[in-house]
């Protein structure tokens, strides 16, 4: 009797364990029900944050180009009126002087003006190149982001676990899991907000180096320049006239037409052997100023 008792309160107690374990179970498959939507609510989430992050790449893009049009600008006109100075030198020389010798100056100018055109076209081809590998790699950063996010795996909690021998291993780690994914999108955010402030950076490094880029072919192209105004002199025995006189291309932040109109009057006026009869009445100034200073005032 006492056998039997002690039999069935075993077979008893192991039926009651095992209805208890199949209990959890089930839970592990109401456990899994409660994390669907959280997941969902992620992979729409970063579908939006990435989207977002892209969005502000773009408009990190915009104002890189923006500026890089600027500075672009303000170097041509620089360049431009710069010549323009220069020539008007050049043209305002006396019957005197001779005309191929100006010639050759206005020649140079130009041919130092194309070169110039060219520095500054390998100045932005190297931001073009610079700007594409800069795309690329964001591109793929918030690629990668994006798919370690919504690649989280539901069902990796059942690797190495059966849902019968040991179901509350799989639940604890189906709750654990519900509070990483809980916590996914605020590093989400951080780390896409990170990745744009870096591509921004970076751009940043390529809009200095354009900027560097520019101002050693401007510097190039003001010392050329000014090597015509002492040529002019020296070879051509031509002098300066005063800088005063015409203040309008020295100044490099005027409206766009100023330069530009100075620039194909001077270049017309190139044309003819002849001089202008103008000139001559800048013949007879008493003291020309020195080139040094001519070209203080050019630039
Ligand atoms: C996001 O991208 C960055 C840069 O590629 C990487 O370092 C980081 O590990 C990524 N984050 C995730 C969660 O994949
Ligand atoms: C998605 O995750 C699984 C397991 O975590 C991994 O093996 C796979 O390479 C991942 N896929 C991508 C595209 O990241
Ligand atoms: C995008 O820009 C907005 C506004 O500046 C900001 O609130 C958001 O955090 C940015 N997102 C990322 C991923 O950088």
């Amino acid at each position: 009797m006492k056998a039997f008792i002690f039999t069935v309160a075993l077979v008893l107690g192991a039926l009651s364990v095992s209805l208890a374990q199949r209990e959890t179970s089930l839970r592990v498959i109401d456990a899994l029900r409660d994390l669907h939507p959280s997941y969902r609510d992620l992979r729409n989430l970063v579908v939006n944050a990435v989207a977002g992050a892209k969005l502000n790449s773009s408009e990190v893009v915009y104002r890189f180009q923006v500026e890089v049009a600027a500075r672009k600008e303000s170097f041509l006109k620089s360049a431009i009126s710069a010549e323009a100075g220069v020539l008007r030198q050049v043209n305002a020389q006396s019957v005197a002087v001779d005309t191929s010798c100006l010639g050759f100056l206005r020649q140079s100018v130009d041919v130092n003006m194309n070169l110039a055109g060219v520095s500054f076209t390998n100045c932005l081809n190297t931001v073009d190149g610079s700007l594409a590998t800069e795309l690329t790699r964001i591109y793929a950063e918030l690629a990668v982001n994006e798919t370690s996010y919504v690649n989280l795996s539901v069902y990796d909690v059942f690797r190495g676990q059966n849902v019968f021998v040991n179901p509350q291993t799989i639940v604890d780690r189906l709750v654990e899991k519900l509070s990483a994914v809980q916590q996914a999108p605020i590093e989400l955010a951080q780390e896409l907000a990170q990745l744009v402030d870096a591509f921004e950076g970076r751009l940043g490094n390529v809009q200095t180096a354009y900027s560097n880029c520019l101002t050693m072919n401007d510097q190039l192209l003001q010392t050329t320049l000014s090597t015509v105004l002492v040529q002019l002199q020296q070879i051509c025995l031509g002098s300066l006239v005063p800088a005063a006189s015409t203040s309008e291309p020295t100044e490099p932040t005027e409206p766009e037409q100023e330069p530009e109109q100075e620039v194909t009057e001077t270049t017309e006026d190139s044309e003819p052997t002849e001089p202008e009869p103008a000139v001559t009445e800048t013949e007879e100034l008493p003291e020309p100023p020195t080139p040094g200073q001519a070209y203080v005032q050019l630039v």
